[in-house]
């Protein structure tokens, strides 16, 4: 599923990110240029990093 419709930027892609070291919404953004044109999947990124987080 398209998280980021404005980069086409799946929940998949943001979970191997978290899984292979991302710990933050910048290392998210600067990775994959999230958020970088209308903001709206900001809120869903925060909430998948939130969740992957917890499970490391
Ligand atoms: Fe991510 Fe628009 S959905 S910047």
């Amino acid at each position: 599923m398209y998280v980021c419709l404005c980069n086409a930027v799946s929940d998949k892609t943001i979970k191997k990110s978290i899984a292979d070291g991302a710990t933050s919404m910048r290392d998210l953004y600067r990775e994959h240029n999230l958020g970088n044109q209308c903001g709206k999947c900001c809120k869903d990124v925060k909430s998948i990093l939130n969740e992957e987080l917890l499970k490391l």
